[in-house]
């Protein structure tokens, strides 16, 4: 069964579609079956994975608000392993079109229902909003990745997201917990990195991610021919942060399977 994670942080541009494309890039390097959701309508994380938006193509929104099975949005990637539900910019539309929906944050989960069996990790780059999407990100998931920007206002609406996080968990998914806070465009020349991360580090503890994730062009560069930084860079060090990364994610799950073991015994 697949484990599900969001990738959520309602401010704009703190690495959540860097972290969603390159880290499934890193689990399915590692031989696992991996599906990107991307529920932005920004459309980055498909594009980024070199998936064009064309008028046939089914999308997230013909699944969250046309009754489309999820199976026929899924559109396979150059990149072994890798597949990809993409998004355009009818998303948008999903707030207003949802709003008097019935159990409309319950609609993504609902949707992968049939096809968690089919993948190892599904990953859902969220928008930066705490919106409907977000909700139904968070609804489906089993634990959520918070990217966080190592910058001067690094902490501003964290307190709004971890509140979200603690509503959905009380009102519509108990197990959702939080996979860990990641510190990405990090750069360990700056003053400022530094004290940012050891602010982070003592506000989260140990639910800050050990792996960060450095800012480098290769990143940046990457998305622009439609490549995961695996397959534009394999040897830069954003692509090896992402697979320790990924390396980081398996072994949380290894330590929950072998608790689990022994409070069977
Ligand atoms: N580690 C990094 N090093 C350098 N540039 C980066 C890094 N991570 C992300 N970027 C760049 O920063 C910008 C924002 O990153 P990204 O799109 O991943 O953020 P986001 O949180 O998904 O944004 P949005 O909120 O708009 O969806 C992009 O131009 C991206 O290429
Ligand atoms: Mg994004």
């Amino acid at each position: 069964m697949a484990h599900i994670i969001a990738v959520a942080n309602q401010k704009g541009g703190v690495g959540k579609t860097t972290t969603a494309i390159n880290l499934a890039a890193g689990l399915a390097a590692s031989e696992l079956r991996v599906l990107l959701i991307d529920s932005d309508p920004q459309g980055n994380s498909t594009s980024g994975v070199g998936i064009e938006k064309t008028a046939d193509r089914k999308t997230l929104y013909d699944i969250l608000l046309r009754q489309a099975h999820l199976e026929e949005a899924i559109a396979q990637t150059e990149f072994e392993g890798l597949s990809v539900v993409p998004a355009d910019q009818n998303l948008i539309a999903t707030n207003l079109d949802l709003v008097d929906a019935d159990r409309r944050e319950d609609r993504l989960r609902s949707a992968l229902e049939p096809i968690k069996n089919h993948f190892d990790y599904i990953l859902i780059d969220c928008p930066p909003a705490l919106d409907l999407l977000t909700l139904n990100a968070l609804v489906a998931a089993d634990s959520v990745l918070v990217p966080i920007q190592c910058e001067f206002f690094a902490l501003e609406g964290i307190s709004q997201l971890v509140d979200t996080i603690d509503r959905v968990k009380a009102a519509f998914n108990p197990r959702l917990r939080v996979e860990g806070v990641l510190l990405t465009m990090y750069d360990d020349r700056m003053n400022l990195t530094r004290q940012v991360e050891s602010d982070l580090r003592e506000f989260f503890g140990s639910e800050v991610f050990k792996t960060v994730i450095p800012r480098s062009v290769r990143l940046a560069e990457a998305p622009s021919f439609g490549k995961t930084i695996l397959a534009y860079d394999p040897r830069s060090r954003g692509a090896e942060a992402y697979i320790q990364l990924a390396k980081e994610i398996l072994s949380h799950e290894q330590r929950a399977r072998s608790e689990a073991a022994k409070s069977a015994r």
